[in-house]
């Protein structure tokens, strides 16, 4: 699949502005997906300069490198949580900036054998890294329905949580919920169309999170880079949904009064009209940024 094709970065203008990359510097891009951002990044950087791009998705790894072609970049597959070891295994100990763009890229869900999509007929799976045990048929098909109801609200801010949860427990005991397609029929049959949203977007998104561990990697992600930016280095975080805005808003605050993080933006700063016209699926974005003390 072609990345430049399908992905287009996420407020490129406000992360560039914030991040102001040094010409010399060492910056981290630890959601590299189709290296959107990356590419923005080098184009400040000078010959000096050096781009870490990360992904925990072998996949995301392979399509950077196609679009990364710069003797300035290094790839690596890895978690968040993996941040410190990836940098000590390049001898860098300390960097001048991040980037986090949370969330699924359009390479994954536009796979539709990666089963992240409404429309798949393929089996449940959402594993952004396929070597990894858990799938999205196991949370479907083995969790307890008070467990399926509590993700589905702290995951998904699903308001029929409980009536979705309790439909898939009784789904399942006749026959196991298999495809994508399977489940999202399932919930059409609960919730109507909710504007321009699929009734499924919550429920697909609180799986998902779930099976990735989300919130633990970025809670992880957020306390490595407070320990590798530099003075003056910067972190910029776009999420997508309220949780994990959440955990970053936190985070910020609570380094603040640490006296570690002086934070950049006092409000999440959000996508353009302009930029949710031109990439509907920019419109949940809230940004987030921070310099370290
Ligand atoms: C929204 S996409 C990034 C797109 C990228 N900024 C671009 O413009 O091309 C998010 C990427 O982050 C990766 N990712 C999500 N959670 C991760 C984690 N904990 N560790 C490493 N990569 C992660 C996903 O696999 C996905 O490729």
């Amino acid at each position: 699949m072609d990345c430049k094709k399908i992905h287009i970065p996420v407020m490129v203008r406000e992360v560039i502005e914030l991040l102001s990359p040094e010409v010399d510097g060492v910056y981290v891009d630890a959601t590299v997906g189709c290296g959107g951002h990356s590419v923005e990044i080098l184009k400040q950087s000078g010959f000096a300069g050096r781009l870490i791009g990360i992904d925990r998705d072998e996949s995301a790894i392979k399509s950077s490198a196609e679009v990364l072609i710069d003797s300035r970049v290094i790839l690596r597959k890895a978690r968040f949580s993996e941040l410190k070891d990836v940098l000590s295994e390049l001898n860098i100990e300390q960097i001048d900036g991040i980037i986090f763009d949370l969330g699924v890229s359009m390479l994954q869900l536009k796979d539709l054998s990666r089963g992240f999509s409404f429309h798949s007929e393929s089996m449940l799976d959402m594993r952004m890294d396929q070597t990894t045990s858990l799938t999205a048929w196991d949370v479907v098909n083995k969790y307890p329905e008070n467990k399926l109801e509590q993700i589905f609200r702290d995951y998904g801010d699903e308001p029929f949580a409980r009536r979705i949860a309790r439909e898939i427990v009784r789904q399942r005991s006749r026959k196991p919920i298999d495809s994508c397609k399977e489940l999202s029929e399932l919930i059409k049959r609960i919730i109507s169309r909710r504007g321009r949203l699929h009734p499924a977007t919550r429920i697909f998104q609180a799986i998902r999170i779930e099976i990735n561990r989300e919130i633990d990697e970025l809670k992880e992600g957020l306390r490595q880079t407070v320990e590798l930016l530099k003075s003056g280095g910067r972190i910029c975080v776009i999420s997508y949904h309220s949780g994990e805005d959440r955990v970053v808003k936190n985070f910020f605050r609570d380094e603040e009064k640490k006296g570690r993080l002086k934070i950049l933006t006092k409000k999440p700063i959000l996508p353009s009209i302009d930029e949710i016209t031109r990439n509907p699926s920019a419109r949940s974005a809230r940004f987030r940024g921070g310099e370290k003390l």
